[in-house]
């Protein structure tokens, strides 16, 4: 039920008015003075305060800034026996809803009663659908918020699981895809890059040899020189993890990046002998990490050649097998940041 607030020092104004509001169905209550409406406004709010402007030690346009302060809401009609411009003003300053002179004129008084009991109405409903929206705004959010992080965690788990299988098929590489992904995400932090970058060079890394689960091990494991048959199917392991990765909900650049990372920047690489820009930033960061890593590494059939012969070569090859600016930076890296190779598994942050 509406609530109405009738400010008036005559007792027989108060008991009038009173007696109006209330044959319209709103609940009223009445004060003497401003103190006492403003102690009954800060015990429980009303919807529509109806105050007189002359009253002893506080007028009604006082008592109405301090209701202001209390409620912005409220809607304000004010009554007075004396209307006077300066009144009207900050009557209007004060921000009244409503002006009614007196005598008051029964028919005119409850019209307006009324509609700023209507009005009240309108804005409490507009403030409470404005609200119930603004709750069920940061509900969906926080689904969406929840849904991500719960996409993000079992796309960082599949990484995880692909790592770990390459590395139970081929334990000669193990730790292999983890160097390498750590050391393509500190090339791409030392060229600057994004974080995103960073993120999806450690990520392409740490499963970057997942197509070599079809290599029978015999040829992975093999310490002599490969035949070309043999050598043709340990090639076709990036095309095969590409095959097996497109179909998965990653991000497309893994897959696209795993095809690549045996290109060459002039376009003598494998498969699909792509060059430049044909190739990927992210591609372009691993083959060189790839190789630096497998250079320094034993492998079955050769000993670790070192890390200088392993700069060297990217040295040699900048702007012909390997992108410049990617080898620029992998050599500093090294040489400069005094880069040592890391397999710890970090914490995959999946750039969605
Ligand atoms: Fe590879």
């Amino acid at each position: 039920m509406s609530k109405v607030l009738i400010v008036d020092d005559e007792l027989s104004m108060r008991m009038t008015l009173s007696e109006f509001v209330r044959r319209e169905g709103y609940e009223c209550d009445v004060a003497s003075n401003a103190f006492e409406a403003l102690k009954l406004f800060q015990q429980n709010p009303y919807d529509v305060l109806i105050t007189d402007i002359m009253m002893p030690r506080m007028t009604g346009i006082e008592l109405m800034e301090k209701i202001r302060d209390i409620d912005a809401d409220c809607k304000i009609i004010i009554l007075t026996g004396e209307p006077t411009v300066e009144t009207a003003i900050r009557a209007v300053q004060s921000q009244a809803n409503d002006y009614l002179a007196k005598p008051v004129i029964k028919d005119e008084f409850v019209h307006v009663v009324r509609r700023n009991v209507q009005d009240k109405r309108f804005a409490d409903e507009r403030k409470r659908l404005i609200k119930e929206n603004e709750l069920y705004q940061r509900h969906l959010e926080e689904m969406v918020a929840q849904r991500t992080h719960a996409l993000v965690k079992s796309m960082s788990s599949t990484i995880t699981l692909i790592s770990q299988i390459v590395e139970y098929r081929d334990p000669y590489t193990a730790g292999h895809q983890r160097r390498v992904g750590n050391c393509s995400a500190k090339i791409a932090e030392w060229m600057g890059l994004s974080q995103d970058v960073i993120d999806s060079v450690r990520i392409i890394g740490y499963i970057h040899d997942i197509g070599k689960i079809v290599v029978p091990s015999e040829i992975l494991s093999k310490p002599g020189k490969l035949s070309k048959p043999e050598f043709m199917l340990l090639q076709s392991h990036s095309q095969a993890g590409y095959e097996m990765l497109s179909d998965v909900n990653l991000p497309p650049i893994i897959a696209e990046a795993i095809y690549q990372h045996h290109e060459r920047y002039d376009g003598s690489g494998y498969p699909r002998k792509l060059k430049g820009d044909q190739i990927s930033l992210q591609a372009h960061i691993l083959m060189v990490a790839d190789v630096v890593e497998a250079m320094t590494s034993h492998r079955p059939y050769r000993p670790s050649l070192g890390l200088d012969v392993a700069l060297k070569e990217i040295e040699d090859h900048a702007g012909t097998l390997f992108d410049a600016s990617v080898s620029k930076a992998c050599l500093e890296l090294f040489r400069i940041g005094n880069y040592a190779f890391d397999d710890q598994l970090y914490e995959i942050i999946m750039p969605l």
